[in-house]
């Protein structure tokens, strides 16, 4: 078996589970929550139904991390880094740093704390920011996309 094209492959399920999630998230869920804000307690529905996403995400982030960083290790790929034409492998990595943080630090440091003290107070106002925050996250990450096919292929 080829272990590289077995890491590719992996590296982009991973990609498509979990950046097709956070596509779903901000473009179907959070306007649709925010539309029914007065008839529902939109942020608890929000928790509720992003909770077992947040668990996949961890998931996908951690098999993409694993799967790219053995692409690099397996190519000797490591001076890449350092050519502007590979901006988007730069991409990729921050990329996956912020949402590492997000999930695995920030969020259970206090974000989630956070988010439950402002909905008590101004339901509108959280779903808002974090429907702001989801279209910045899912930008970057399809531009790295884009950018990543069109360097490896082009
Ligand atoms: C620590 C994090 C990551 C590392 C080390 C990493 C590394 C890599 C490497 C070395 C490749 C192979 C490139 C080539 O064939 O020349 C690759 C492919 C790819 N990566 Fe990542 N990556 C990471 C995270 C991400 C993230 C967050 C995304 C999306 C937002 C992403 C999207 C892709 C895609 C779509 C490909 C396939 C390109 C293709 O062959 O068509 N990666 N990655």
């Amino acid at each position: 078996m080829d272990d590289l094209a077995l890491a590719r492959a992996l590296h982009v399920f991973a990609i498509v589970l979990w950046i097709g999630g956070v596509a779903f998230v901000t473009t179907i869920l959070l306007p649709s929550i925010r539309k029914r804000q007065n008839e529902l307690k939109g942020p608890q529905l929000f928790e509720s139904l992003e909770g077992p996403f947040s668990l996949q995400a961890k998931f996908t982030t951690l098999l993409a991390g694993l799967t790219g960083l053995y692409i690099i290790y397996a190519t000797d790929g490591w001076n890449r880094f350092l050519e502007p034409s590979y901006w988007w492998l730069s991409a990729m990595v921050a990329v996956w740093f912020i949402f590492t943080m997000v999930l695995f630090v920030l969020e259970p440091l206090f974000l989630h704390a956070w988010f439950r003290q402002k909905a008590g107070s101004d339901p509108q106002a959280v779903l808002l920011l974090l429907q702001r925050m989801h279209w910045v996250l899912l930008t970057l990450s399809l531009i790295t996309v884009l950018g990543a096919v069109y360097g490896s292929h082009g």
